[in-house]
Parts: structure tokens; C-alpha cells; sequence
């Protein structure tokens, strides 16, 4: 276990120990602590995450809105708009629940956090981190779904439940799914799919597990389990989200590198034809004979060397295209 050194993540855990919380729940299951009227060890971030009014003025990128409000405006074409703050403001205040995503980018004190979560819990350094505020005015969730990415709460206003089980059909997923896309399953995801997924929806009476979120509770989600969420009232969280490599994403870089050596794994693949493999099959074969012995042996520091690699390719183009898109505030 990593050794570590964290008064603040020590606080924010309590009654649990930082070392309950690592050997017991990280990447096992859920782990929730309430603690009403306590004060966040990030005091000066709190007055800025109270209003959309306060946060759009420190935020100088295209918020999300949801809701009905939005389906009405595209005409039930979709769910969702990018807007800029000053018309989130006047949607939130229609009902429209608004996600301010990659926060860090405008606060760097989220950054310091991200950082000090990756480097507790022991993530790769080419974990891709970020801070995502949701503020929902009226009643709102989501449908239960699981992503590729772990994910700590903070309720800092209002109250939401949280529904969760363990995901048997796919644990450890490479991707978010969605439970109302079933019976669909992406082929990738097919490769290590197996049963039903969970009736839906969650109740009080159905064996889910339920965490009820509110001022002062801390939510730690990990990566792949199945939730849903829907908030009785008016609601405001902050999210740390945590995009890890995966062993097969260390493997596959250092695979990759292993082959680029060699100028026959460099080369176009062609030769393709409508009907059959036509010269493109006698190529694989004498690509797929020899690849074993041009990827040769691979050590563990080959893997453990692989960390600082980036993998995550939508969340970096998402962020790079945030970027771009700076507003003037
Ligand atoms: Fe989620």
C-alpha cells in the first residue's frame, strides 16, 4: 500500500480511516459517510459552489443544461445544450439542472485535490482527472447506467439518493453503459458480457442499495458498479472523477510501441476487397505468424513504465475542446 500522508482526505473520511477506506472499499464498493454540519476542509470553494450565479462567474466555459425545459426548446430532439452562463443562469432557473464539467480548468484548487486523491489512492499518473459541479433546482436523476471511471462526491447543498448494485453483467467495464439501451450491448462490451442487467427502477422495497445524500455527506462510487440518482429537491454536488489506465491499456501501450519498431506493423493496411480478404489476407497471415516474437518479452517494469501514459481519448479531446472554447467573462 502506498504510504500516505493526508490530513484533509483523513478528515473528509472520518469516522473511517483512510486505511478502512483503501483495504476495505476502493474499487469494491460504494463507501458513503454523512456528517451534517460539518465543515468542508475547502472552505474558500464553498461560497463560489453555492448559486449558478456565483460559480458562472468563475467559470468561463459552456455549461450543460438539462431538463424539460430543453426538450421543449429542440423540440424533443434532445435532452441537453451547451449554453453559456448567463443563459444557464435563466435556464436553471426555468428547472433545468446544469453541469459544469472540467471545473478545474477555472479553479486550480480543484486541480491540487484531484492530484492528491490520484496520488492517495495509488492511480497511475496518466489517470485522467477532473471536477464536475452538478446544481439541480427541482427534483431530477439519472437512469441507471455504470462508468469507466470512479467517482467522489461531495453533497455540499440539498439532499439525493444515490441506487446501487454490484455490476455482475460486465465488472470492471472499459465503458459507460446505459440500462435503458438494453437488450442492445456495444460488441465491445459483449466480449465480457454474460446475464440480465437489474430490473429497473430502484425502490425502497427492491434490493438495492440506497444512499440518501445530504449536506455534509461524502460518496465515494466506484468504477463499473450500476446507480441511478434522483434528487427530492434542490441540489448541488461537486464530483472528483478519476479515469484509470487499465492493466490492458498499460499492456497495449507497450505492445504498440513494440510493434511500431518494425516498418511492416508501420505500414497501411490494404489490399482490402468487398468480397473476401483478396491480398489483404495473405498479409495478416504473415503479420499474425509473426507477432508473438516482435512484441518479444514483456517485464512488469515494461507495465508499471506504461503509467504516465494518456488513454483516455474522449475525456482529453472533451477537455482540449473546452479549452478552445473559452468564453469572455
Ligand atoms: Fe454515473
Amino acid at each position: 500500500m502506498t504510504a500516505m500522508k493526508s490530513s484533509y482526505i483523513d478528515e473528509i473520511m472520518k469516522p473511517y480511516s483512510l486505511t478502512t477506506f483503501r483495504d476495505e472499499y476502493w474499487e469494491k464498493k460504494p463507501f458513503f459517510v454523512h456528517n451534517r454540519g460539518r465543515v468542508w476542509p475547502f472552505t474558500d470553494l464553498i461560497d463560489l459552489l453555492k448559486s449558478p450565479e456565483e460559480l458562472t462567474k468563475h467559470y468561463g466555459s459552456l455549461v450543460t443544461a438539462f431538463g424539460s425545459a430543453i426538450v421543449d426548446l429542440k423540440e424533443g430532439l434532445a435532452n441537453r445544450m451547451l449554453v453559456p452562463g448567463q443563459r444557464a443562469v435563466e435556464l436553471y432557473k426555468e428547472g433545468c439542472t446544469l453541469e459544469f464539467d472540467h471545473l478545474d480548468q477555472h479553479i486550480p484548487q480543484l486541480r491540487d485535490m484531484l492530484d492528491e486523491f490520484r496520488t492517495t489512492m495509488g492511480m497511475p499518473t496518466g489517470t485522467f482527472t477532473k471536477s464536475v459541479s452538478y446544481m439541480s433546482p427541482s427534483s431530477s436523476g439519472l437512469d441507471m447506467h455504470f462508468d469507466a471511471f470512479s467517482n467522489f462526491v461531495f453533497q455540499l447543498e440539498g439532499s439525493k439518493t444515490w441506487w446501487f448494485k454490484p455490476n455482475e453483467n460486465a465488472p470492471f467495464p472499459l465503458q459507460h453503459y446505459e440500462l435503458d439501451e438494453y437488450p442492445y450491448v456495444p460488441e465491445d462490451l459483449r466480449e465480457y458480457w454474460t446475464g440480465t442487467p437489474p430490473a429497473a427502477p430502484p425502490n425502497e422495497d427492491t434490493d438495492y442499495l440506497a444512499v440518501h445524500m445530504e449536506p455534509g455527506s461524502f460518496l465515494y462510487v466506484p468504477r463499473g458498479w450500476w446507480h441511478g440518482t434522483k434528487a427530492s429537491g434542490s441540489s448541488i454536488s461537486l464530483n472528483l472523477t478519476f479515469s484509470q489506465p487499465t492493466w490492458l491499456d498499460l499492456a497495449l501501450y507497450v505492445v504498440r510501441k513494440r510493434l511500431s519498431r518494425s516498418p511492416i506493423w508501420r505500414e497501411a493496411a490494404e489490399g482490402f476487397e468487398p468480397n473476401g480478404e483478396g491480398a489483404a489476407g495473405a498479409r495478416a497471415k504473415d503479420l499474425a505468424a509473426r507477432i508473438i516474437d516482435d512484441i518479444g518479452d514483456i517485464s512488469a517494469s515494461d507495465l508499471t513504465g506504461a503509467q504516465t501514459m494518456e488513454h483516455d481519448s474522449y475525456q482529453i479531446a472533451n477537455a482540449v475542446m473546452r479549452q478552445t472554447t473559452e468564453l469572455q467573462l
